[in-house]
């Protein structure tokens, strides 16, 4: 398999095969490299349901097989790790990313960072007249990229530029959510399944934010609606988490429509009661790696006179079941 770090990672964390394809070559900032003196880092847990900060890691420098193994284990621990003062470079932060599977590339082409495809600019900036960014990508609660055939295993967002107020991340622990789900409901939406199409909320967000594009035939061909279970099973960790969304989440297939509206609307108040969430105020240069199969995330808004500027990737999954 050529990629020595990976089987070591993979027998302490196991890793997704993903992994495996990664060439070590074509990283080499944050790439691993067996022989980096150890960083020294800790993972603290946050004061909060869920979250950790990983300290004393500067993702510039290449990381060691058994820090990978550590930053791994703790994602899938703690759901969304706080990178703090992280002075990397976007290409850094792709290679980062790709440690872990490969990236997937946004349907809002337009909103790429020039010479990295797979960076999305998370902005409410406008230059010219024209926003630089997805100013409100994440203005309902969602799971990233859950429209899609393979969900995104996890998401980063690098700091560029905040607000002096606002600008929070909201995040929201959908294992703790499942768990909390009355007996009754949990034997209820056990065998459902649930459409996700990233058209759900497309024209709302239009009517708001009127700059969003209309979506060209070949980006609706990229997105076509496609069917998850409502609860699916980590594919690394085993434990079940809920998995619809206001965002992207439609309908339940195997329900009647009025059936499916009603068991939706509680879902979706269930997955993001306030004691299951974590709120991320944003420091200068923090990242923050959270696990899409774990966590539903939200923008809480930032005021329009303020600027707020971030970059994200995100990396593949596998197929929900
Ligand atoms: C997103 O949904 O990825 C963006 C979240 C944010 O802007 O805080």
């Amino acid at each position: 398999m050529g990629c020595l770090e990976c089987e070591v990672v993979s027998h302490a964390a196991r890793l997704p095969p993903a992994c495996f394809m990664s060439a070590l070559a074509s990283s080499p900032p944050a790439a691993i490299d067996p022989a980096a003196p150890d960083q020294g880092i800790t993972v603290r847990p946050l004061d909060a349901p869920f979250g950790a900060e990983v300290i004393g890691l500067d993702l510039a420098r290449p990381l060691n097989a058994g820090e990978f193994a550590s930053i791994h284990r703790a994602h899938l621990d703690h759901h969304v790790l706080v990178f703090r003062d992280q002075r990397i470079t976007p290409a850094q932060q792709v290679a980062f990313s790709r440690r872990f599977g490969p990236l997937q590339i946004h349907v809002q082409k337009k909103f790429q960072l020039a010479g990295h495809p797979e960076v999305l600019i998370v902005s409410n900036i406008k230059e010219n007249g024209e926003p630089i960014g997805l100013g409100d990508a994440g203005h309902f609660w969602h799971s990233d990229l859950s429209y899609k055939d393979k969900p995104s295993l996890g998401s980063l967002l690098h700091a560029q530029e905040l607000p002096a107020e606002g600008g929070d991340t909201l995040f929201a622990d959908q294992h703790a959510a499942y768990e909390a789900l009355p007996e009754a409901l949990k034997t209820t939406i056990a065998p459902l399944r649930a459409e996700h199409s990233y058209l759900a909320k497309y024209e709302e967000l239009r009517a708001r934010s009127p700059w969003r594009p209309r979506l060209t035939q070949a980006q609706l061909d990229e997105v076509k609606p496609v069917v998850h279970p409502v609860v699916r099973t980590h594919p690394e960790t085993g434990r079940k988490a809920l998995f619809v969304s206001e965002h992207f989440t439609t309908r339940i297939v195997d329900l009647p429509e009025d059936e499916s509206a009603a068991v939706l609307a509680e879902l979706f108040a269930l997955a993001v009661k306030h004691e299951l969430q974590y709120r991320h105020a944003w420091q200068p240069h923090d990242m923050v790696f959270w696990d899409n199969r774990s966590v539903q995330h939200l923008a809480a808004g930032t005021p329009d006179h303020l600027r707020r500027k971030l970059y994200r990737t995100t990396i593949e999954g596998d197929v929900p079941y």
